[in-house]
């Protein structure tokens, strides 16, 4: 068992300490948050974006948004859309294919690549030769250096044999499966069903193709799930031996996602039950030596993530957690986010929208975000907490004038977080402890300078 990986805190006393400190705020998968970000960016910053990009000559990490899904999960808050038409698929995916020949145009193909994640909506919902295509084309355009990672985001119940080898065949090794829950029951609310052996004979079948590292997506705070029937999903689950696990808090958003006010609010878990699964989880899976990662994150001991913790060398960007640290990432298609030292872009959300703005003028950027020096380095300090659990100011500060005190200051300002055993000194700031995990979004928000800012911007929970 991972040690310190689990709070000792007896369970009620965790719950009384989540209901005094609970807050809303962000999640922090960026630092200045998506609400933050302009819109209307102009396409020329982006294009000045790669030209850096590309003097810095470093390989670049890169995310295909495939939009499409065969039928709607009610919980779903991705941007995904469900068509059983494969034209409208495969149109989406020619001005895809436009959109990376236009970058690599500009690029004059110098950029190359050290990880490509596929994620939607379901990529394997896309006809198969027209996956091909798409991957031919990207491989060509920015192609990989050796051993480049390639992942894929894959709805079972749509991919087949021939989806496998094709990703197989373009070097792809990683398999993110989307699984939520196996209770029946849960399942069937959610119209999501798949079978555990179903499930089994899957992982086989993708492990048989070389896909190597398997990871599985479940959520809590579903419909009709218990903690029983929640800690006989993990066990399930824990057989199935995954290199890596999510377990993701339900957002329950039906004022803004239509499909999810579908599901029964009443037979949702309540707030202690649903805290209590994450704790679940936490425990279940540290006791199989999986490493936590973040709030809600495992890897098998001998992963590469795993072992970036240990070494406190994780880091994380829109495509998740990762070993390489301050990787630069591009996105292509509806609503892909690029990540870059000066800038977050991002392109338009709707497939049709897109469609015509790549028909138009070759780009579909919709919004974005210059970062300045103090921008950099508070998304350094609060990458810094949210991966390696540490808060300290970053080496650079100094460059604008008073940014180290006032960092310093807000630094000493947690020490109230001490008494209940939320972080402990360290260096010259914080440790997070392992019950400090629950809040590190209570630990990020004092230093984001935009917060004041966004009152009327409507947070899920912190916790
Ligand atoms: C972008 S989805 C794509 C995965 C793939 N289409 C599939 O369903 O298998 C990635 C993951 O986000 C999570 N997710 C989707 N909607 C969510 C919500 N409302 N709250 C929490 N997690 C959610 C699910 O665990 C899902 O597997
Ligand atoms: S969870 Fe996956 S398969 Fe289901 S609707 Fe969302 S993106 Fe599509």
């Amino acid at each position: 068992m991972i040690e310190h990986a689990v709070p000792t805190l007896p369970e009620n006393e965790i719950f009384e300490l989540v209901e005094r400190l609970d807050v809303r705020g962000p999640r922090y998968t960026s630092y200045p948050t998506a609400p933050v970000w302009k819109n209307h960016f102009p396409t020329e910053t982006y294009q000045a974006g790669l030209d850096a990009l590309v003097s810095r000559g470093n390989p670049v990490a890169a995310y295909l948004h495939l939009p499409f899904c065969k039928s709607r999960c009610l919980y779903c808050g991705c941007n995904s859309f469900i068509t059983g038409k494969s034209d409208t698929i495969c149109n989406y995916v020619d001005r895809l294919i436009t959109e990376i020949r236009n970058t690599g145009n500009h690029v004059n193909r110098k950029l190359r690549h050290s990880w490509l994640h596929l994620g939607g909506g379901t990529p394997t919902h896309t006809p198969v030769d027209k996956l091909a295509e798409l991957l031919d084309v990207f491989l060509g355009e920015i192609p990989g250096i050796e051993n480049a990672e390639r992942s894929v985001e894959v709805d079972p119940r749509v991919t087949t044999d021939e989806h496998l080898r094709v990703l197989a065949d373009r070097g792809f090794r990683r398999i993110s499966i989307g699984l939520q829950d196996f209770d029946e029951q849960v399942q069937k609310s959610i119209n999501r069903v798949f079978a555990v052996d179903q499930m089994k004979a899957f992982i086989d079948r993708c492990r048989s193709f070389g896909f190597v590292s398997v990871n599985i997506d479940l959520i809590y705070g579903l419909p009709y799930q218990t903690r029983d029937t929640w800690r006989t999903t993990l066990e399930q689950v824990g057989e199935l031996k995954p290199e890596r696990l999510a377990s993701f808090g339900y957002a329950h958003l039906p004022d803004k996602i239509k499909h999810q006010r579908a599901l029964p609010a009443d037979k949702m878990p309540p707030p202690r039950e649903r805290l209590g699964m994450l704790l679940d989880a936490n425990k279940h899976f540290a006791s199989m030596d999986y490493q936590i990662i973040g709030l809600d994150h495992f890897a098998a001991p001998h992963d590469k993530l795993a072992e970036a913790v240990r070494n406190g060398h994780l880091w994380r960007n829109f495509m998740g957690y990762t070993e390489i640290r301050g990787v630069e990432m591009l996105g292509f298609g509806a609503s892909s986010i690029g990540e870059m030292n000066e800038m977050f872009v991002q392109n338009t959300t709707l497939p049709d929208v897109y469609n015509q703005r790549i028909d138009e003028d070759g780009w579909a950027v919709a919004r974005g975000h210059s970062l300045d020096h103090d921008d950099r380095i508070r998304k350094e300090l609060i990458n810094e907490l949210m991966c390696n659990l540490i808060v300290r100011v970053p080496d650079g500060a100094d460059e604008t004038p008073g940014l180290r005190d006032t960092l310093q200051e807000t630094v000493a300002n947690l020490a109230p977080y001490v008494e209940p055993g939320l972080i402990e000194p360290h260096d010259d700031g914080w440790k997070v402890t392992a019950l400090g995990r629950l809040f590190l979004r209570n630990l990020a928000m004092p230093f984001d300078r935009y917060l004041p800012e966004q009152a009327n911007v409507t947070f899920s929970r912190t916790v």
